[in-house]
């Protein structure tokens, strides 16, 4: 109970500043602006449904004041946007979202990132290629950094793409004109083919350094402030669940998990993350809900203080 409690203070000091006593200093000038909000939703959903990132970006709005929030919108209507979370390479996306916000005159002086489930490891790999304009704080709602094996359950209405993208994935995922076409094909991680996932993966084999070290990617990751990963203790739509911590189904079998810790990617920092994790940068936060679930008193203590 005392670290919301403490929460709720940092927040409320950063929201209503009240002058210190050790400085004397009349309370004038402008007020510092926070940096503007980009956030991306997550598959099967669209920048602006009033139900889901829609209600986020007001309660932003409403709890943070004259703050810029960017709800991205791939495509250009929502039914489009909801079709790309399925069908649109990531790495398209990626690009298109990387011009997005080199476009926008709103964001050049950088901006905080918060993706929702795959929206999560799409916003990371913006920040590790598009440098510019700079992403602030990185925060992953129940993003799969390590993919998944497995789609026991889709989040909302899409049961029926669910079932199929089931088979289909299970059937061929890394084959050519799978991964070019279908989203989820492309952070789809079979630990048992783990050498086929290395070769073959168009997403995220290249975002987790699988095929080699690009020293860019690197750079660009340790230069976020906060990688802020929110993980979901009772999820039945990720498998497996450690992926939103970074971790994974041990090589060569899907029974039993390793943590980020004791990866590779990590004990040989082939991205970086131990560096930031020794930093005090990556920072771990478990709730406990189904994929997505939690109230907006737990949004507003464990999320709004990395936005201010
Ligand atoms: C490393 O990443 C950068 C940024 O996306 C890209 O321009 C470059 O081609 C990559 N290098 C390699 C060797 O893949
Ligand atoms: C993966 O790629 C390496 C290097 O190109 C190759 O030697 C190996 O046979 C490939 N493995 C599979 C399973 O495709
Ligand atoms: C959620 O998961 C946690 C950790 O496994 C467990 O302690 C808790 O009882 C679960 N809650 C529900 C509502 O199932």
């Amino acid at each position: 109970m005392a670290l919301p409690k403490l929460l709720i203070l940092l927040l409320s000091a950063a929201l209503f500043p009240w002058p210190s006593p050790s400085s004397g200093a009349p309370l004038t000038g402008p007020r510092k602006e926070p940096p503007p909000l980009v956030i991306w939703h997550g598959m099967g959903d669209s920048c602006c449904n009033p139900l889901s990132m829609g209600a986020i970006k007001k309660l932003v709005e409403l709890k943070i004041p004259g703050i810029y929030v960017l709800s991205l919108e791939i495509g250009k209507t929502l039914i489009e946007d909801m079709e790309n979370s399925f069908f649109l390479n990531v790495n398209h996306q990626v690009s298109l979202v990387c011009e997005m916000l080199a476009q926008n005159p709103k964001l050049q002086q950088g901006y905080n990132a918060m993706g929702f489930s795959q929206g999560g490891q799409f916003l990371r790999a913006v920040a590790q290629r598009c440098p510019s304009p700079p992403m602030i704080n990185l925060i992953s709602v129940g993003g799969q950094h390590q993919g998944v094996y497995g789609l026991p359950r889709c989040p909302g209405e899409s049961s029926h793409i669910c079932d199929w993208l089931r088979k289909t994935l299970n059937v061929g995922a890394y084959t050519k004109g799978v991964q070019e076409r279908l989203v989820q094909a492309e952070y789809w991680h079979d630990p048992i083919k783990e050498e086929i996932y290395r070769n073959s993966s168009i997403f995220l084999a290249d975002i987790n350094q699988e095929r080699g070290i690009n020293e860019t990617y690197r750079k660009n990751l340790m230069a976020l402030k906060n990688f802020v990963m929110v993980k979901f203790l009772n999820d039945s739509v990720v498998d497996p669940v450690d992926s939103e911590w970074f971790g994974f189904y041990r090589s060569g079998q899907a029974k039993e998990t390793e943590p980020l810790q004791d990866t590779a990617l990590y004990t040989e920092d082939r991205l970086g993350l131990k560096e930031m994790d020794k930093a005090g940068k990556l920072i771990f936060l478990a709730v406990e809900g189904d994929h997505l679930q939690f109230s907006e008193q737990w949004f507003c203590t464990s999320l709004l203080p990395f936005l201010v």
